[in-house]
């Protein structure tokens, strides 16, 4: 029963059935293969414009690379305090980059603070070339808090970008979660909302190391393909990850999985609305909830597993997954319930 992350789930079967077909006899190398080629053509479909695209195997490595296509070793990357990027990543956008300035940014349930962004950025430029010149804006979607950055909220970055005449990526590991979130086009959330470059990722919903990083503005592809070279990822045997993006994108199979995982987290905050609070709003499949320390424990004993939040032991989070499977969300529900009702026995009793 695991709630734990999104990572530990397995790869989805058509996923996997795609891999082992692709292992027929021999394929060009190094992403001159024809799911490669293929994978492209969906993505351009797909986002309805030109992008160059590059299957990756790693999330880092496609944040990092886009970093280093829009920021140079004295700009500044402006992301939220808790994205990947400036958490996670062990400096890799700043090696990446030759030593770009991560510049954390304040922001509720993990997005920007849009005014505050604006106001920051409209007082850079005073220490002339004793600071590090703005460059990228960096967003998470869906955000490390498993909130969504809504259309609107978008297009006020744009607003912000082209003022500002920056960069705007969006970190999208969890792409497909938001997508179904705003049932809105692949195409709106990204460059019709200026968002230059994105990292597509699939991993995390049913694929097995497969990830790509896109490019809708052609400002910055130069060198992407001796970038990804450098950066350790153009894997020889790239069929191997071109065939599951390819698998993933068909049949909407990435949709169906991402309303999976966000519909088992829509059941469990839907029936512990009374009992659980929730820190951040849940519109998608991350919940993040705090719970009494002793119903913690006990959850743990009965074999639940998810992440107790680092610095604060009563609030946990919970991922679902497109492989939560629903009796699994219930049975948390039910023991969730049980403590309720066990606590409330004693207090009239
Ligand atoms: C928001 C976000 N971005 C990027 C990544 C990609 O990480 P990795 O390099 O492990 O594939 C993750 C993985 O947990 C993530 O949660």
């Amino acid at each position: 029963m695991n709630f734990r992350s999104d990572n530990e789930a397995p790869i989805d079967q058509h996923i996997l059935q795609a891999i082992i077909d692709a292992n027929q006899g021999s394929e060009e190398s190094y992403g001159y293969d024809r799911y490669s080629e293929q994978f492209t053509e969906q993505c351009q479909a797909l986002f309805e414009t030109w992008c160059e695209v590059l299957p990756l195997a790693t999330g880092t490595a496609a944040n990092s690379i886009a970093m280093t296509l829009s920021c140079p070793p004295y700009g500044a990357i402006l992301c939220h305090e808790d994205a990947h990027l400036n958490r996670d990543e062990c400096g890799a956008p700043e090696f990446f980059t030759g030593g770009a300035k991560l510049i954390p940014m304040p922001g509720e349930h993990g997005k920007i603070d849009l005014d505050n962004l604006d106001e920051f950025l409209a007082g850079t430029g005073v220490h002339g070339e004793h600071e590090s010149l703005p460059c990228t804006i960096s967003i998470t979607q869906c955000t490390e808090s498993g909130t969504v950055y809504t259309l609107q909220e978008l297009k006020r970055l744009k607003a912000i970008k082209e003022k500002y005449g920056l960069a705007l990526h969006m970190d999208g590991a969890r792409f497909a979660n938001a997508l179904v979130t705003l049932d809105c086009s692949p195409a709106e959330m990204t460059w019709q909302s200026g968002i230059d470059m994105l990292s597509f990722g699939a991993t995390k919903n049913g694929a097995m190391m497969a990830e790509a990083l896109l490019i809708f503005n052609t400002a910055y592809i130069r060198e992407i393909k001796r970038l990804r070279k450098r950066s350790g990822h153009l894997i020889s045997k790239m069929r191997f990850i071109s065939a599951q993006l390819v698998r993933y994108l068909e049949d909407d199979l990435w949709l169906k999985l991402a309303k999976k995982a966000n519909q088992q987290a829509r059941l469990f905050t839907q029936e512990t609305s009374q009992l659980v609070e929730c820190l951040h709003p849940v519109e998608a499949n991350e919940v993040f909830c705090r719970l009494p320390v002793v119903l913690i424990e006990q959850l743990k004993q009965q074999g639940f597993e998810f992440h107790v939040w680092p610095g604060h032991n009563d609030v946990i989070r919970l991922v679902f997954s497109h492989a939560t499977r629903e009796r699994d969300t219930k049975g948390l529900i039910a023991a969730i319930e049980a403590h309720q009702f066990r606590v409330n026995q004693q207090s009239t009793g």
